[in-house]
């Protein structure tokens, strides 16, 4: 053992230390290797050495280096050192965090992480908190207990009757929700078009002022950080319209509410804390392993009725909290532990440098691609960018091109009718350097097809 996990630290530097230094998509070939892998399932074992060495032989050379300074697609964040060390300690001692019992360290380390978080976040410190997956999943979990708190409220309990026959609720939704939302709302039989949609003003922010009359089964779902633009939904305001009328807010703040952090993005989530329940990502800007999530709920009696089984002899219960009492999963891995470390690694000073740095990186791209003479077609107010070459296919072909290049990263997008580049910052990996070394190569491919 001792010997494979020392084989497995030595082949994991080495990816890592030269993960600057090559195309940051795999090419053709290395794809094509992949077939080594499959094939009829061998009928006797393979050795862990020899099978590592297969892994990366092969696998390492077809990964996409998310994980290096100069990826900038979807919103993607990279590994901190202190993170990925956590994790793999964390999987040699591979616990199970569905209950405290299981693992006191990974139900403690979630409780401490619980309270940094609400802290840094500026949240209400009583929330009740679930470690899940994804904001997709932290997503369904608040809108589970939304469904739950206002379906309670009137005399209706859906944990033990369903939704038929239920009283109805209405969702309201900008017209720019992320579609992780819709997806909860599908699968907790709220229905993805059974919505009332608010349009948006030209950054994606829902219009406060075209929010229907509320009332209190009402869930309203708001976002901090558009996936195009970044731009965050006025919160106060639709906060204090729902306040006085009982009316859930839940707000998607997948990687923007991590602007929190920072003295000068704070502004930005004025009054998100008066909202019900939130969803935030780890594994973006935190810049944990995949797949790490959080959701945090007001009152954390509506997430834990909404999520926590039944009881089973079996399953023993203290009376703290249980972690999975507060998850759509029950047995799961310890995602806590990288979340823990993260923050403990960085602090809150570098949590903020981090955030503020890759901000700051983002204008960067901004001012020197106007200066370039491109369009940039946001407000950029934190780490997102989005950049027009000029017609459609001229947009197209620059991003087909930096993508073949390898250089870095960037997906497309279309922005109120515009076809765009993406551009998000996201890793704490990203150097100064890295950023040059990208406007170089995204000015170098547009001004050359210019020139054609
Ligand atoms: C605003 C917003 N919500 C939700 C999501 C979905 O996140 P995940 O992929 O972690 O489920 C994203 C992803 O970028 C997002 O930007």
């Amino acid at each position: 053992m001792r010997e494979l996990l020392a084989d497995t630290a030595e082949r994991a530097a080495r990816y890592l230390s030269e993960i600057d230094l090559r195309p940051v998509v795999p090419s053709v070939e290395s794809i094509a290797r992949l077939q080594a892998l499959g094939g009829t399932l061998p009928e006797h074992p393979t050795g862990p050495a020899e099978l590592l060495a297969l892994l990366d032989e092969i696998g390492s050379p077809a990964t996409v280096a998310t994980t290096g300074g100069r990826y900038f697609g979807f919103v993607v964040g990279g590994t901190l050192p202190a993170a990925l060390a956590a994790n793999w300690l964390a999987g040699a001692w591979d616990q199970n965090a569905a209950m405290q019992v299981m693992s006191p360290v990974a139900a403690k380390l979630e409780e401490i992480v619980r309270e940094w978080t609400l802290d840094l976040l500026a949240l209400p410190s009583g929330s009740g908190v679930g470690f899940v997956t994804c904001t997709t999943m932290a997503n369904f979990s608040g809108l589970a207990a939304a469904r739950s708190a206002l379906l309670q409220r009137s005399g209706w309990n859906v944990e033990e009757d369903g939704l038929f026959g239920a009283p109805p609720i209405r969702v309201v939704v900008g017209e720019e929700v992320h579609v992780s939302v819709l997806k909860a709302l599908n699968m907790l039989g709220l229905g993805r078009s059974r919505v009332t949609t608010i349009p948006a003003d030209g950054q994606g922010r829902m219009r406060a002022d075209a929010l229907p009359g509320l009332d209190e089964r009402t869930i309203v779902c708001i976002q901090s950080g558009n996936v195009n633009t970044g731009a965050f939904d006025r919160a106060k305001e639709i906060c204090a319209r729902a306040g006085d009328t009982g009316a859930w807010v839940h707000v998607d703040g997948a990687f923007g509410l991590w602007g929190a952090v920072s003295p000068f993005y704070a502004p930005l989530l004025d009054g998100v804390g008066g909202a019900d329940s939130w969803a935030i990502d780890c594994h973006k800007w935190l810049n944990v392993p995949y797949d790490s999530g959080m959701v945090a709920v007001r009152q954390p009696e509506h997430l834990r009725r909404a999520l926590s089984a039944g009881n089973a002899a079996y399953l023993t219960q203290s009376s703290g909290r249980e972690p999975w009492q507060y998850t759509p999963d029950s047995s799961r891995r310890a995602r806590g532990i990288e979340l823990w470390a993260a923050m403990r690694s960085l602090g809150r000073s570098g949590l903020r440098e981090m955030i503020e740095r890759n901000c700051r990186q983002a204008k960067q791209f901004a001012d020197a691609l106007r200066a370039a003479g491109f369009s940039v077609l946001n407000e950029v107010v934190l780490n997102q960018v989005l950049v027009s070459f000029g017609p459609p296919e001229e947009t197209r072909r620059v991003i087909a091109a930096l993508q073949a290049d390898g250089t870095c990263w960037f997906g497309g997008t279309v922005w109120k009718g515009h076809t765009a580049m993406r551009i998000s910052v996201s890793c704490w990996a990203t150097s100064d350097d890295d950023i040059e070394r990208s406007i170089s190569a995204i000015v170098g491919i547009a001004k050359a097809g210019k020139n054609c």
